[in-house]
């Protein structure tokens, strides 16, 4: 591969080699000036553009038409499916199943490809604990650990066994870095982190993709303690390259080159241009600062010509890699279908296991069809394939998908009779026209199941909300059908963590289903009627109220940690209490210290119980590991999956530790009655962290474990790590 790349780049100008460092839009069709820039070698790739015969001109002209022939590379955003969607990334997170995303991927994968597409820019692994950020809903969550796995999986199944294989797809891990901690969970503001998060939480992710493979990054937006990531050398090169040994290539988030100037960081486009290079930015993304600018800069020696040599290296290798120069043309005779049931399936499976049971008061679920009557469906959620297939759905078939009122109708024919009424026109409607008639068939039967949540488009990139809370008038409708007295059964479809504290109170049983793509409503209706046991757990923090953000398990201590007899709660202070008398501890007077719902927490139709747990040695050395065994025994009378979790504290450090850190986790399928052991192992160097001279250490002392279906896993043991 060297060889071949440095022959080429040999043969290549100045220019020719900028052109490869030059990523355009497609804007639907080729167009004259898209033909002559790709003729003259000035375009390295193009994104956005899927029509496969428009993808093979494309090539066509370069590799034809152009001086030495180098294929173009096509982009797209591949996120979470192609054209049969797997629920959003955050959805697959709360499947904590490692071999169920990497299928979703590969199955991705396989569908990219045979439109043309040989690079998606997934997979997203941002860990963020602000659900007001939109792009939550990309992202696997909360925690560096579960985030790394999701990431690794997801770029396992695109690129598949080898990158050169027909139906690889290069992956991009992104928006490096610290996106997650956008200020106020707004997009694209800037973000404080210090040096301790950006290497204990935010990078780790990052560094997983790079041992997964991951072909190339991307530079986030955001601006990073006063560097914009596109123009940070530290991150792109420091970190990346020279700590972590990336061969791969970077590329600009859209017009993030040309933002530096915005950002107040460049002065000229010119100066953006020189920045991103020198800051390791292989290839700009739609603005065109390189192409208009590099050659002038390498002429008046601010870029050295081996700068450019070094980014279009990068840049042939993954094309080489992807085998491009040998197979660049797309010929749809060595794909499967799009759409077809094998694919529809995976995208079940991942629909049904990315479903979290929050709540089942009297264990109303699962419903036997056998003993319905009458059933009503309500909600703007329930019939609406647009809507759940969520965000980044570019390609997505509407066509294809199954909703829940569907599903349902299907699953109860001959049954039970069905009753549907939206209640509101869309997820944000506020008007209360829709409820006489939701109401109406509410009366009418014994069960509802309702169907709320957010549409796709309040989530996602730039979509934020500072309230979230079920929008428009969803809750004031679940409270009316509330009052009915029926069996009531909630499933909520959303793109982050919503609060639904109060939400709660107005149903017996609820589902969180996310966003969860083309088979939703199969998915859904397998859980419902119980032919799928829910497995779900979650990949985020739900809080209690949005004045709690941030909020997520793996915090530091506090010096005065809040307990449950440390605090008064607001309605209960007495009048003029005295000032010292409501608890000195870290809490909010009028939402207390915990969320609504924990990381990792999510219920089953059946109970599991763990036993102790059983250590394999009680004292290692830093370059020893320990077993750690414990039975799981389903005590249920349903099969059902549940997730352990292995969550560690090192009780005493050179710089304070989290309470709890995630570090492994077994999802496992038990028939009633059945006991397995499990066994995890940990190594010394899991337990590694960031000092406070940015140094990765393995300190000795006491740690803490547990294991449990939730963080707050009870099952305990010690060990230590000694010198
Ligand atoms: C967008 C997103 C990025 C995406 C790219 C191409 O602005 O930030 O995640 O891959 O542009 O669509």
């Amino acid at each position: 591969m060297g060889e071949r790349v440095k022959k080429l780049l040999a043969k290549m100008t100045l220019a020719e080699k900028i052109g490869q460092m030059c990523q355009v839009a497609g804007t639907g069709g080729i167009s004259q000036g898209l033909r002559n820039a790709v003729r003259e070698g000035k375009v390295g790739s193009v994104l956005n553009e899927t029509d496969m015969a428009t993808l093979n001109e494309i090539q066509r002209v370069a590799m034809e038409e152009s001086r030495l022939g180098i294929p173009v590379i096509i982009g797209r955003d591949i996120i979470h499916g192609f054209q049969t969607m797997l629920p959003i990334p955050l959805g697959q997170a709360a499947t904590w199943n490692p071999d169920l995303i990497r299928k979703g991927a590969r199955m991705a994968a396989v569908e990219g490809r045979s439109a043309g597409v040989h690079w998606t820019f997934a997979p997203m692994i941002d860990v963020t604990r602000d659900p007001r950020w939109g792009r939550i809903a990309e992202s696997p969550g909360e925690d560096p650990y579960l985030t790394s796995v999701v990431g690794a999986a997801m770029i396992e199944g695109f690129q598949g066994k080898n990158l050169s294989d027909r139906d690889s797809l290069a992956a991009c891990a992104k928006h490096f870095a610290g996106y997650g901690y956008s200020e106020a969970g707004k997009d694209y503001a800037y973000v404080n982190i210090s040096e301790s998060e950006l290497r204990n939480i935010a990078l780790p992710p990052f560094k997983a993709a790079v041992d997964a493979g991951v072909a190339t990054f991307m530079t986030a937006f955001s601006d990073i303690n006063g560097v914009p990531a596109t123009g940070h050398a530290y991150l792109n090169r420091t970190v990346l390259r020279e700590e972590w040994g990336f061969k791969g290539f970077v590329v600009s988030d859209w017009d993030s080159v040309i933002q530096l100037i915005t950002h107040g960081y460049s002065e000229s486009e010119k100066e953006a241009a020189r920045a991103s290079v020198a800051a390791g930015v292989d290839m700009e993304m739609a603005s065109q600062t390189y192409l208009y600018n590099l050659a002038a800069l390498t002429e008046e020696g601010k870029i050295s010509e081996a700068m450019i040599d070094e980014c279009t290296a990068n840049i042939l290798r993954v094309k080489f890699e992807l085998g491009l120069f040998d197979h660049p043309y797309t010929d749809p005779v060595h794909f499967p279908e799009k759409g077809n049931p094998e694919h529809l399936d995976i995208a079940e499976d991942a629909a049904r296991e990315s479903i979290v049971l929050l709540k089942n008061d009297y264990n109303v679920l699962p419903l036997n069809p056998d003993n319905l009557q009458n059933v009503a469906i309500i909600g703007p959620m329930a019939d609406d394939a647009h809507e759940q297939m969520g965000t980044w759905t570019f390609d997505g078939k509407e066509a294809w998908c199954r909703t829940p009122l569907q599903a349902i109708r299907e699953r109860l024919k001959g049954k039970a009779n069905l009753h549907f009424a939206k209640g509101l026109s869309n997820s944000r409607s506020r008007s209360h026209e829709g409820f006489a008639e939701a109401l109406d068939i509410a009366a009418k039967c014994e069960t509802v199941i309702m169907f709320m949540g957010e549409e796709a488009i309040l989530s996602g990139e730039a979509h934020c909300r500072a309230d979230i809370n079920l929008p428009g008038a969803q809750n004031e409708l679940l409270a009316k059908i509330s009052k009915l007295g029926k069996t009531t059964v909630l499933v909520i479809m959303a793109g982050r963590p919503l609060t639904i504290e109060q939400t709660g109170h107005y149903t017996n049983a609820m589902l969180y289903a996310w966003h969860p793509g083309t088979m939703g409503g199969p998915a859904i209706a397998d859980i419902i009627f119980g032919d799928a046991p829910p497995s779900g757990k979650l990949p985020v923090t739900f809080p209690k109220h949005v004045g709690q953000i941030p909020i997520y398990y793996n915090q530091r201590m506090s010096g005065k940690p809040a307990t449950h007899d440390s605090f008064t709660y607001i309605d209960n202070i007495p009048q003029r209490a005295p000032q010292t008398s409501v608890g000195n501890t870290s809490f909010h007077m009028d939402v207390g210290f915990e969320p609504l719902y924990p990381f990792g927490y999510g219920l089953s139709y059946t109970r599991f119980h763990y036993g102790d747990v059983r250590l394999s040695a009680h004292e290692i050395k830093a370059d020893e590991s320990i077993e750690i065994y414990i039975d799981l025994t389903n005590t249920g009378e349903r099969r059902g999956a549940e997730t352990a979790q292995l969550y560690i504290r090192d009780r005493f450090g050179s710089i304070t530790r989290p309470v709890r850190e995630l570090k492994g986790f077994k999802k496992i399928w038990l028939d009633p009655g059945q006991t397995e052991t499990l066994t995890f192992t940990l190594h010394a160097d899991d337990l590694a962290f960031y000092n406070a001279e940015n140094k990765r250490v393995v300190e000795p002392g006491d740690f803490d474990l547990w294991v449990g279906g939730d963080s707050r896993a009870d099952r305990h043991a010690h060990f230590k790590i000694i010198e």
